[in-house]
């Protein structure tokens, strides 16, 4: 092999142009693919910045024509050369109009067959893939992906520094506060029987941040919860988290809307309108089934459970006595869809607990599932309060519970849409939506759980009801959401101590409890906080809408499949014996004699 001794490289392979016709140039990077003609020889030269084709031919010199007929695929060398126009151009790549007429090439290391070929192209399976990340991640849709995140993170550390925001670190080694998702633990050697937790985020030291008076704090930070995966959640994953002192929530939008123009703008090169669209938690999921609905489409829900209360049908008229409702979405042009396919919605729809589904379809003559139980009247002002044409399909579902008939809805609305194709893609829809109820129902813990987080602060209209009433208690807290997916949260917090004790009264823990948990937090109350409240985005889920990808573990480097295992290093693994005895651990299966 050669040394790289003396090499200097002049250019990225994606910045040859024919800017440079006749320079000389030095490149370097991985053969990505070589053409062997006899005389004369071509290679495709990759590095991050893209593809450069490297060319040997009579004029070159005869050890460098000999070292490249040597070359594979992803054996990495370094050329020198002249930049020259190409005879048959390439139209499909940047530099397809030139090429490089080598007269130097260092051969700096060779390489196996990779597993699978290293191209956008290539039909590989997501477990190959993250065995061989670092080969993945050479294709050039990961290194854009990961670029793209660099420069999203670039933008925030700009922006947020501009608009005086100190970035300060916070600990990774902190309390466990069962609130909230499942902690990842982490044994002390010091503490036999103690564990730290890893922060699922820094919430309660950037508040007291703000106690301590840096008034306005930001930090890129790495925050781990060990709940179940999914295409838009990691155990591990990055937040752009921020807090600012003496501020009201209308601050924090209007900042944060600033960043996310800055970001468009700086690095897609896109214009998108401010202030966005703001929808109360009601409205949103009134009209659209859901807390983070995508506005890149209508079939807006209607409610029609008083229409449905009268008839004889019982599917529909019971949700009306029961607190339940009957709404339905209006799929524009959706009558052409086959029975088959209804069918199909009726079973997705079952997944997100829903009885059945009950639609009417609208062509030359109306048909319906459940027409016989129908009066003609009753048909009528269904097909109104949907404002049904000729060629559109009525879906209806009905429910005792009103968080069935919503998550069943919202969840059709848009798998109707994508189905309909009528989703504008390319298109950037945000929206905040505010007013979220302070407190969500716990089936499993059978109590009311903060719906944010305990130090979220109730609407000042409802501080009233913290005592009396709970449920009906609104938040001071706000989402922002970009088409259907939850890129950020946060909230006002509570910074008077007697409102949060109140709060963890609702909450139903004794003060005694309380003062357990997050007794820090409550002492720092006592000694001057200054109202507060900040937001966290999820920087994963931001650079994956921004980068046009399906899911987060595309724009992470080295990310973690379902099972929260990482396939490439094999963790979590086993870990020796002499590890877990000096932090006194025995496993519940270790054999008695083994201890
Ligand atoms: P929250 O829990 O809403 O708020 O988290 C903020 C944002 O972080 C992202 N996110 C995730 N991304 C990937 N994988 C996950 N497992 C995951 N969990 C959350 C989401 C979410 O909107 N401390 C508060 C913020 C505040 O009140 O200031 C918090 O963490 O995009």
């Amino acid at each position: 092999m050669d040394s790289i001794r003396g090499f200097k490289r002049s250019s990225y392979c994606g910045e040859c142009s024919a800017d440079f016709l006749g320079k000389e140039v030095s490149v370097c990077g991985w053969v990505q693919s070589i053409r062997n003609l006899g005389g004369l020889i071509f290679i495709d030269l990759r590095d991050r910045s893209g593809i450069v084709q490297l060319a040997f031919d009579e004029k070159t010199p005869e050890e460098v024509f000999r070292k490249a007929s040597g070359l594979r695929s992803e054996h990495v060398v370094a050329a020198v050369g002249t930049i020259r126009e190409r005879t048959s151009k390439n139209k499909d790549i940047p530099t397809g109009d030139i090429e490089i007429e080598v007269t130097k090439l260092l051969h700096l290391a060779k390489s196996e067959t990779p597993p699978f070929e290293i191209d956008d192209d290539t039909n590989v399976n997501d477990a190959l893939r993250l065995k061989y990340r670092y080969l993945d991640l050479r294709r050039p849709s990961m290194q854009r992906a990961i670029s793209l995140r660099h420069k999203i993170v670039k933008a925030a550390r700009d922006y947020f520094d501009e608009q005086g925001f100190l970035e300060i670190e916070t600990p990774m080694l902190t309390k466990s506060t069962p609130e909230g998702a499942r902690d990842y633990l982490v044994p002390s050697r010091l503490h036999h029987g103690s564990f730290y937790a890893l922060p699922q985020s820094p919430q309660q030291y950037k508040q007291l941040l703000m106690i301590a008076g840096f008034d306005r704090y930001m930090q890129i930070v790495r925050c781990f919860r060990d709940e179940d995966l999914r295409a838009d959640r990691q155990p591990e994953f990055t937040q752009i988290d921020l807090e600012m002192s003496f501020v009201e929530e209308d601050d924090v939008i209007e900042v944060n809307e600033g960043f996310l123009k800055r970001v468009c703008r700086d690095v897609l090169g896109q214009e998108i309108e401010t202030p966005f669209l703001r929808l109360t938690w009601k409205e949103a999921m009134e009209r659209f089934g859901s807390d983070k609905p995508d506005m890149r489409f209508g079939y807006e829900l209607r409610d029609i459970t008083d229409i449905a209360a009268a008839c004889s049908f019982d599917v529909f008229s019971s949700p009306s006595a029961s607190g339940g409702s009957v709404r339905l979405i209006n799929v524009k042009g959706g009558a052409k869809m086959s029975r088959r396919e209804i069918d199909s919605l009726a079973e997705y729809v079952k997944t997100y607990g829903a009885k059945g589904l009950a639609w009417i379809k609208v062509s030359e003559n109306v048909t319906a599932s459940f027409s016989k139980y129908m009066k003609d009247s009753e048909m009528a002002d269904i097909l109104e309060r949907a404002q049904a044409e000729k060629g559109d399909l009525v879906l209806i579902v009905a429910d005792n519970d009103n968080s069935v008939v919503f998550a069943a809805l919202g969840a059709l609305r848009c798998e109707c849409a994508r189905r309909m194709g009528v989703i504008r893609e390319g298109e950037l829809k945000f929206l905040w939506v505010t007013q979220f109820p302070l407190f969500e129902y716990s089936k499993e813990e059978n109590r009311l759980v903060a719906m944010h987080h305990p130090f979220t602060s109730p609407m000042d209209e409802d501080i009233e009801f913290l005592n009396t009433d709970p449920a009906v208690c609104r938040a001071k807290a706000y989402d922002i959401v970009l088409n259907g997916t939850e890129l950020g949260g946060g909230s006002i917090r509570i910074s008077r101590n007697d409102v949060q004790e109140q709060m963890f009264k609702a909450l139903g823990f004794t003060p005694e409890e309380a003062k357990a948990r997050f007794g820090h937090l409550l002492e720092a109350f006592r000694y001057g906080a200054p109202p507060h409240g900040g937001l966290a985005y999820g920087l994963d889920r931001l650079v994956m809408l921004l980068g046009g990808k399906d899911s987060i573990r595309d724009v992470i480097a080295f990310p973690k499949v379902h099972n929260a295992s990482e396939p490439m290093t094999a963790c979590p693994a086993p870990v020796d014996k002499k590890q877990l005895d000096e932090l006194g651990i025995r496993l519940a299966d270790e054999k008695e004699e083994s201890v």
